[in-house]
């Protein structure tokens, strides 16, 4: 896992068009890269598979997007960039993350399960989709607790 840069926006675009119903834009990444949010990707043999974005907020921290290239997909690559980005996180001393997501996203929820994140409210209406609104799950995770602590533990690499 690499430092997400500029240059990779157009490559990181490309797989979010492809797989998002509702994707970032241009904007939306050069954004985050800007304002110094952790942006990352996984690439192998010089080619993009994976990233994440994670906004820091004092000791606690936002997930706002993390995606797997759709080839890519159920190979273990989601858990290991979320562990990954959660893990630098941790190591900046961020105590808690939280995200939003869609209710119908059974393999992100699924996901965020397996690595401690819980429900913790809906926000209604949230999403806004082409003709009506969606809510959000809540969901935070305690980077504290022992238990995502050792499922964490020797997976930097
Ligand atoms: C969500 C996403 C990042 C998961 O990445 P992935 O590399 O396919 O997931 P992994 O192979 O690491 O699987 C991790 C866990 O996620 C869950 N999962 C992943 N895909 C799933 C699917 N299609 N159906 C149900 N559960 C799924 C499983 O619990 C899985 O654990 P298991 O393999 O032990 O059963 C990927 O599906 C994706 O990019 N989706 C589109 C973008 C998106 O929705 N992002 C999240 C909101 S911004």
């Amino acid at each position: 896992m690499r430092f997400m840069t500029l240059g990779d926006v157009n490559t990181v675009l490309k797989i979010e068009q492809a797989i998002q119903a509702y994707p970032w834009t241009c904007g939306n990444f050069t954004d985050a890269l800007n304002h110094g949010y952790e942006c990352r990707v996984d690439e192998q043999d010089d080619e993009i598979r994976a990233y994440a974005v994670l906004m820091p907020v004092l000791d606690e921290a936002e997930l706002l997007n993390i995606a797997v290239a759709a080839g890519q997909q159920r190979k273990g690559l989601g858990r290991l960039m979320l562990r990954e980005i959660l893990n630098a996180a941790r190591q900046k001393n961020t105590r808690r993350v939280f995200l939003e997501v869609r209710p119908s996203n059974i393999a992100a929820i699924a996901l965020y399960r397996s690595l401690g994140f819980a429900e913790i409210g809906i926000r209604r209406g949230y999403y806004q989709n082409d003709h009506d609104k969606e809510d959000a799950v809540m969901m935070a995770c305690d980077l504290t607790s022992s238990k995502w602590s050792d499922a964490g533990k020797g997976q930097e690499r």
